[in-house]
């Protein structure tokens, strides 16, 4: 399953698995306009990428993307849901319906902490929320993130890299 960066062409296939982030439970709760014009989800985004932000993409084996995982650095004065610190950033995650429960949403959480550890200025800690009810619970466990607070009906969850993490050390 190929992987490649996320790169500024990348920003629709974005917007559409943010989309897929909040409508995680299948219920079309939101649609793309509102996102793009609700400011407080429009921060995971907005002028992607800036500097610091990285992702990674997903794609089928003819080049069509269907997945993508990324990290943006917030501020305490516009935070992201999962906000821990301005040093820590914040990912989203999403694989494209029809595509789910082959291993994408895995393979690119690791590399996005891969690419995490990587950065020029290395990433110690990576954050994320994530909804009661959500199984994407599961994954993120299994990958070393553990629970540090309550935001609303979501739990924010960090993972410190080289520390707790299957990926090591
Ligand atoms: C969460 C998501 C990215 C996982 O991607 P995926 O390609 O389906 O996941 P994978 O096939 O790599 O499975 C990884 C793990 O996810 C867990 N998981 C995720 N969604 C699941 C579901 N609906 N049912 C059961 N397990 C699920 C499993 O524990 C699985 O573990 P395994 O690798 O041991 O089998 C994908 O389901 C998705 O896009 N969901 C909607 C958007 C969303 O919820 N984003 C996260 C917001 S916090």
């Amino acid at each position: 399953m190929p992987l490649r960066p996320a790169i500024a062409g990348d920003a629709d296939l974005l917007w559409r698995v943010l989309l897929e982030a909040y409508n995680w439970n299948g219920e079309q709760r939101f649609h793309v306009e509102e996102l793009v014009a609700d400011p407080y989800a429009a921060r995971y985004l907005t002028d992607w990428p800036r500097e610091g932000d990285f992702g990674v993409v997903a794609e089928t084996d003819t080049g069509e993307p269907i997945g993508a995982a990324w990290a943006r650095n917030l501020s305490e004065d516009r935070p992201g849901y999962g906000f821990v610190a301005p040093d820590v950033p914040e990912l989203t995650l999403g694989v494209l319906p029809g595509h789910r429960g082959r291993g994408h949403g895995r393979a690119l959480m690791e590399e996005l902490i891969r690419t995490a550890a990587e950065r020029p200025t290395p990433v110690a800690r990576l954050s994320l929320s994530v909804e009661d009810g959500n199984p994407a619970v599961r994954l993120y466990t299994s990958l070393g993130f553990t629970r540090v607070g309550r935001n609303g009906d979501s739990d924010t969850m960090v993972l410190t890299l080289g520390a707790n993490g299957p990926l090591g050390t």
